[in-house]
């Protein structure tokens, strides 16, 4: 008997402050919809500090502090997400960064509905499996860090 065990694969999603202000619900109930399985979540403002490494990738854009400022203006939720080729799913239902195509190209999709503009679009995904692999561990690892500080301090006291 051969047995067959679909690859599973992880990708990190964020609700960006845009989106959590606005339409939370929604994207999460389209996530539960697309059988995503959110395996690790947490929902927090970003530090200038954490956003600007988040997005180093991004550090000559002009566009960047821009960036930074709108990812730390409120909460963000960031969700790993795991099913058979995660990455692409997710991207796909996102849709195209810069919400105009997104009307066209994809209009169905989260950003074609609940984006602004190509900096307030929502939505953040990773592109690829390695960035992926690597925006989780950093996320999840710093955030994680912090909160056993908190732990720490709070048992301390
Ligand atoms: S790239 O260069 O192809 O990787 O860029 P792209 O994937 O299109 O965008 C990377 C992130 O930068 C944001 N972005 C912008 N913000 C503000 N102004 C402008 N003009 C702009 N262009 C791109 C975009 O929302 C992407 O964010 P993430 O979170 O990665 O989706």
């Amino acid at each position: 008997i051969r047995f067959f065990f679909p690859r599973l694969e992880d990708t990190l999603a964020v609700i960006k402050p845009n989106g959590m202000e606005q339409h939370r619900e929604e994207i999460l109930q389209e996530i539960r919809a697309g059988e995503f399985s959110i395996m690790q979540q947490k929902e927090a403002v970003l530090s200038r500090e954490l956003a600007e490494e988040f997005y180093r990738e991004h550090r000559d854009k002009p566009f960047f502090s821009q960036l930074v400022d709108f990812m730390c203006r409120g909460p963000c939720l960031m969700l790993v997400l795991t099913k058979e080729n995660a990455v692409e799913e997710w991207r796909a239902m996102m849709g195209p960064t810069d919400p105009s195509e997104a009307r066209q190209a994809a209009p169905d999709s989260l950003r074609a509905r609940f984006a602004r503009d190509v900096l307030e679009n929502s939505v953040h995904g990773s592109s690829n499996a390695q960035h992926a692999r690597q925006k989780i561990d950093f996320i999840f690892g710093e955030i994680g860090e912090e909160n056993e500080g908190n732990v720490e301090r709070e048992m301390g006291s």
